[in-house]
């Protein structure tokens, strides 16, 4: 564990590092053996807060206005899962980016209340707390603003503020939160986006056998398969020039837009980054998700229309569908039947540690 974690790459300044390792070192390593999971101290215990980002990922951004407490992240974890939310109170977070799914909902489309069916996939929020904007077309930019979304949405949560001081204000033990968290017993959208936004910023997966071998420099943490599968996601299928992977860490995005093709099937498309950009030649891209926990979060692309990774790299290997703003590095590979198996070896080895959340028992 300890030759791993000196191995882990760090974009912070020395002096961090040391004190990082002196307060591992304090607490019998068990800051590192907790990576991914720890965040269940309480402050002044000594343990750092929140914990060392797992391995393979960096340090989480924090915006100013929204520290990250334990307290606060417990609060978000019991809204994250609280269905009285919602307008007719059937519906969390949860019920679409479901713990044991990957975070998302294992369908094609998501399924708000009254049965009401959205056109898009649920992404995963796994390393969401990384992305720059939120949504397939990047119309959030935190977070906080990124769940306001589904909570207001009428085919989603369709809930107002109201509804929601009301029903959670006639809870003692939501009161008692707000106090502890927040300073009063108000509570507001504003409050409780925050706290559902710092509960996100924990769910995070690294430590994957893939960033074991390329970060942690355990050799034998990938099978030759997997170790041929990422020299073509690097090499001749260039997946890395949009999901990408450093020396200090692997995102598995590059944050940005593309048109890769998906939806050019002969039926309606989404409009995708064009519709926040209002520029033709933004038609059809989406924002590049990441590829941690691929294997756990099927269907896939913003449609849900490719059901599991082999039909991904099929995609791929054609080249993804013709369309005017096809993006230029989208290119037939003609892979052989071992390199198609290959890269999906190396897709399986990252599947990482995201923390296991169980859903908590309704407050009161
Ligand atoms: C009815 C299903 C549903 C519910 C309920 C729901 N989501 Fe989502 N979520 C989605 C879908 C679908 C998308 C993608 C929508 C889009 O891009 O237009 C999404 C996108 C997201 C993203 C963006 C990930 C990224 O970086 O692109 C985050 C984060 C997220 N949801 C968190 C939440 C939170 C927090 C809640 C509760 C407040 C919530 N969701 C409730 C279905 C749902
Ligand atoms: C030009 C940039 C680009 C390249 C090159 C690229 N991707 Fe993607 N990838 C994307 C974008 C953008 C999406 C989402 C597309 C959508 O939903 O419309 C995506 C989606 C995916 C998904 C589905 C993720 C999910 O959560 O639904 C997988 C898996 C994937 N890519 C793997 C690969 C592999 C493997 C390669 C190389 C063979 C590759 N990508 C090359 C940009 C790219």
């Amino acid at each position: 564990m300890m030759t791993m974690d000196s191995h882990r790459p760090q974009r912070k300044p020395p002096m961090s590092r040391t004190s990082r390792f002196v307060v591992a070192l304090i607490c019998g390593m068990t800051v590192a053996l907790s990576t991914g999971s720890g965040f269940t101290a309480s402050a002044g215990s000594g343990v750092e807060f929140p914990p060392p980002p797992p391995l393979g990922l960096d340090e989480v951004p924090v915006p100013e206005d929204n520290p990250m407490t334990p307290a606060k992240v417990d609060l978000g974890r019991r809204l994250f899962f609280e269905k009285r939310i919602s307008g007719d109170g059937t519906i969390a977070c949860a019920s679409c980016h479901m713990p044991q799914r990957g975070f998302s909902n294992g369908r094609q489309y998501a399924i708000g209340i009254g049965g009401r069916i959205g056109l898009r996939n649920a992404p995963t929020i796994i390393n969401a707390a990384y992305n720059d904007t939120h949504f397939w077309d990047g119309r959030a930019k935190s977070l906080e603003e990124q769940a306001k979304g589904p909570i207001q949405h009428p085919a989603e949560m369709g809930a107002t503020e109201a509804h929601i001081a009301k029903t959670l204000g006639a809870l003692p033990s939501y009161r008692e939160s707000f106090q502890r968290v927040f300073g009063s017993e108000k509570i507001t959208l504003d409050r409780v986006v925050k706290a559902i936004a710092t509960f996100e910023r924990t769910i995070l997966s690294g430590n994957s056998l893939f960033d074991r071998w390329f970060f942690g420099g355990d050799k034998a943490a990938l099978t030759p398969a997997a170790v041929r599968g990422f020299k073509l996601f690097r090499g001749r299928g260039n997946c890395v020039k949009c999901h990408l992977v450093d020396s200090f860490s692997a995102p598995f995005t590059d944050h940005k837009f593309h048109n890769v093709g998906v939806g050019f099937d002969g039926r309606p498309t989404h409009p995708g980054r064009e519709k926040i950009t209002k520029r033709a030649r933004d038609r059809g891209k989406f924002k590049t998700p990441t590829l941690r926990d691929i294997s756990k979060t099927m269907p896939y692309m913003h449609d849900g229309s490719l059901k599991t990774l082999e039909e991904v790299i099929d995609y791929y290997d054609r080249g993804g569908l013709a369309n005017p703003n096809l993006d230029p590095d989208m290119k037939p590979l003609k892979f052989s039947k071992l390199e198609k198996s290959d890269l999906l070896a190396f897709l399986h080895s990252l599947d990482g540690s995201p923390p296991i959340i169980q859903a908590p028992r309704p407050s009161r």
